[in-house]
């Protein structure tokens, strides 16, 4: 259930897993405030934890959703057969306007995207709607003139998009795989194998949470890098057939980690292990001191507000990389916790993880990852 869509930016499951188990107990509520494609939700799910997800970014809250949609396999594919018969039937379709389509996709593939998308939002049983939209996504790419190779967007040095049929026949193969994933549990099926545990994704933003005081046992989360993935560039390819294309200015000023942020004077934590090295990326490049001033500043909005969601004795666990800007290492592990601490919480335990030399790759220059887990204060 987890490959249900290429989201960048992942964390292994089993490190959900383990910061769930020292975190939380059968029963309890989690959140995740940086939920991503969901992958603390499903864990959580499976360990019989509540849980309540959270995300900037339209793509991600639709994936959990679907994962956190209750279907049966049948169901799924009879809706899928279904959509295409209305798609292969559809007349000439408006064509979505959305800048540079043409350089993107086709026309070939522009058309039965177009018809297949229209035919999927018809779709009256609201969980079936999420999980085929979800499939729909994950073909875009396929069908377009970007690589599918890289999470960037970036043009195919030889485009070879999926066109004409090969749209509807690639969805219904897509389709069938998803429903795999299901697991049947007695007639009715989800994508949380037997526990029953709710999980809800919302949309909304981790340094204001729409909860009230006190509402969460833990959170449990894997925040955005600084300076290591650009979210809103890597999405538009999506966000357009989300109809959710205006978000992107918005998204891009709101995302923690962003490089593209605003102009003026760095803000400053405070801490000097932080500032000095503000200070020092700043004289090398505006453009990345002002990120990376904007991600630490953003990250003690986000923990003010963990501290106030948990309940009294709950716990922050989050699992973080350490990157780097102009050959500058943040230190975020370290300088994290300090922001943590700050904010009212204890520190429990660090556990480094060394990652592997061709996974950081892609994740520019990250050769250290931590679990960190605390306790609220007071
Ligand atoms: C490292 S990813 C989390 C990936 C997730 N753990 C998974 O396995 O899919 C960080 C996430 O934070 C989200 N994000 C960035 N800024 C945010 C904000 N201000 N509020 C909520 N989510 C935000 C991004 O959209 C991205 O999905």
């Amino acid at each position: 259930m987890h490959g249900l869509f290429r989201y960048p930016a992942k964390y292994l499951p089993q490190i959900a897993r383990a910061l769930l188990e020292v975190s939380a107990r059968p029963g309890d509520l989690v959140l995740d405030p940086f939920m991503g494609s969901a992958t603390t939700l499903v864990e959580a799910a499976d360990l019989d934890i509540r849980s309540v997800g959270l995300d900037l970014n339209p793509l991600a809250v639709l994936v959990a959703r679907a994962k956190a949609a209750r279907v049966s396999p049948a169901a799924l594919i009879e809706a899928g057969s279904q959509a295409i018969v209305r798609a292969r039937s559809g007349g000439d379709p408006a064509l979505p306007e959305f800048r540079n389509r043409d350089y993107w996709f086709p026309k070939t593939s522009l058309v039965p995207l177009t018809r297949l998308r229209q035919a999927l939002v018809s779709e009256s049983d609201s969980d079936l709607r999420v999980v085929l939209l979800t499939v729909f996504l994950s073909n875009v790419k396929a069908c377009s003139n970007a690589s599918t190779y890289h999470y960037k967007l970036t043009r195919s040095r030889v485009p070879d998009p999926v066109t004409g049929p090969g749209v509807f026949e690639l969805f219904e193969k897509r389709v069938r795989k998803a429903a795999a994933r299901f697991h049947s549990d007695g007639g009715s099926a989800s994508f949380f194998p037997g526990r029953r545990a709710s999980a809800q994704a919302v949309f909304g933003d981790a340094r204001a949470l729409p909860f009230s005081d006190g509402t969460f046992d833990a959170v449990v989360t894997h925040p955005p890098y600084s300076i290591s993935f650009d979210f809103v560039r890597s999405f538009k390819l999506y966000l357009w057939w989300l109809d959710a294309e205006g978000d992107t200015v918005a998204l891009d000023r709101a995302m923690v980690g962003n490089q593209r942020r605003l102009v003026g004077k760095p803000p400053l934590s405070g801490l000097p292990n932080i500032d000095d090295r503000v200070v020092e990326i700043f004289g090398k490049s505006a453009r990345d001191g002002l990120a990376v001033a904007h991600f630490f500043a953003d990250m003690d909005r986000c923990f003010t507000e963990c501290r106030r969601v948990l309940k009294p004795g709950g716990k922050l666990a989050f699992y973080v990389g350490d990157s780097q800007a102009r050959w500058v290492l943040l230190s975020a592990p370290g300088n994290l916790a300090a922001l943590a601490e700050r904010a009212g919480f204890k520190l429990l335990a660090r556990v480094p993880r060394e990652v592997p030399s061709k996974a950081s790759s892609s994740i520019r220059q990250i050769h250290v990852e931590e679990a960190l887990v605390f306790d609220r204060t007071g």
